[in-house]
């Protein structure tokens, strides 16, 4: 483990560009993301790992980006909602059965479900109830929410 005040040169994949940054030992995770990279799809709420906010993908699986510290990103691929894209369907799934309401827990929320979509294609509603049980929605009640993933999962099932 680094001394907290050492700074260190790290290259991970953030959306798919290479990037490069001197970061302190104790930088976390979310605020490189947000403050560093500009990247403020990345939320924080309780930056305690209670919330899901923070919620982007580490190699394709969904993490609290308020509980890592940057360094701990060298060489992974972070993912966040800048990343994700507008046509995969799912954020049109999310605004078409009202699952957006402020909207700042949906790029966290979105994360986890497109996580969760790449590890099981189809899930089951208990499966994505699952998924999102780090994600706080103060908005939706989350029947909303778990409507759009499920329609979403059947619209792309369709596809193949
Ligand atoms: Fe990371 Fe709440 S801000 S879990
Ligand atoms: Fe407001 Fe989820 S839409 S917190």
């Amino acid at each position: 483990m680094p001394e907290p005040f050492q700074t260190m040169r790290i290259s991970l994949q953030v959306n798919g560009q290479a990037v490069e940054a001197e970061v302190s030992a104790v930088s976390r995770l979310s605020g490189f993301l947000r403050e560093v990279l500009g990247l403020t799809g990345v939320k924080e709420g309780c930056c305690e790992g209670e919330c899901g906010a923070c919620t982007v993908l580490l190699d394709g699986q969904p993490v609290n980006s308020c509980l890592m510290l940057t360094f701990q990103a060298a060489e992974r691929e972070v993912t966040t909602i800048e990343g994700l894209g507008e046509g995969n369907g799912l954020q049109d799934a999310f605004l078409q059965l009202g699952a957006v309401q402020c909207g700042y827990c949906t790029p966290g929320t979105l994360a986890a479900a497109e996580g969760l979509l790449r590890a099981s294609p189809n899930p089951v509603e208990a499966e994505i109830r699952h998924a999102l049980a780090g994600n706080i929605c103060r908005c939706t009640g989350f029947e909303t929410i778990v409507q759009a993933i499920a329609a979403h999962a059947a619209a792309r099932q369709e596809t193949y």
